[in-house]
């Protein structure tokens, strides 16, 4: 299955059916990509389709042929984490290691996709990506300051 993983062209084997999420993980040893409930219900599981957040746990890997897949892993990295991820900390938007990484790739697809300053329109973006025991509001924080900082550099 050929297709572009994190910027690189990527040729995996596979069955064509395997999901997409177990591919990443077990083929591509990209394990920043989390299973939640396996039902397209929570967005752990989120990575970039052609720049759009998808549930990695329902597309399966044939699916994805030719097409451009960005993981979490494409982001950044501990010591070098892109702007989104350095706001997500200031504002205390990281949370556990099972939501942040979706978290953080719906955000991204917000913020480079040009959407608004507008508390209401970042949380109905990011409705699909649950997390089952604290807030959002850090989070809504952390992506208005990404839009801010986005227009500011044009
Ligand atoms: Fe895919 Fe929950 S694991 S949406
Ligand atoms: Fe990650 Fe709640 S699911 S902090």
């Amino acid at each position: 299955m050929k297709f572009v993983l994190n910027g690189t062209p990527v040729d995996v084997a596979a069955p064509p059916l395997k999901r997409l999420l177990d591919v990443l993980r077990e083929e591509c040893g990209l394990t920043g990509t989390k299973e939640g409930c396996g039902e397209g219900e929570c967005g752990a599981c989120t990575v970039l389709l052609d720049g759009a957040p998808v549930n990695s746990c329902l597309i399966p890997v044939c699916q994805v042929e030719g097409h451009d897949v960005r993981t979490i892993e494409s982001m950044g990295s501990p010591g070098a984490l892109s702007p989104l991820q350095e706001l997500f900390l200031e504002t205390g938007g990281t949370q556990c290691g099972m939501c942040t990484p979706g978290m953080v790739l719906t955000a991204h697809a917000y913020v480079e996709s040009g959407g608004q300053a507008d508390p209401d329109a970042i949380r109905s973006y990011l409705a699909g990506n649950l997390c089952r025991c604290t807030g959002y509001q850090h989070i809504v924080d952390a992506v208005l300051r990404a839009v801010k900082a986005r227009r500011k550099k044009g």
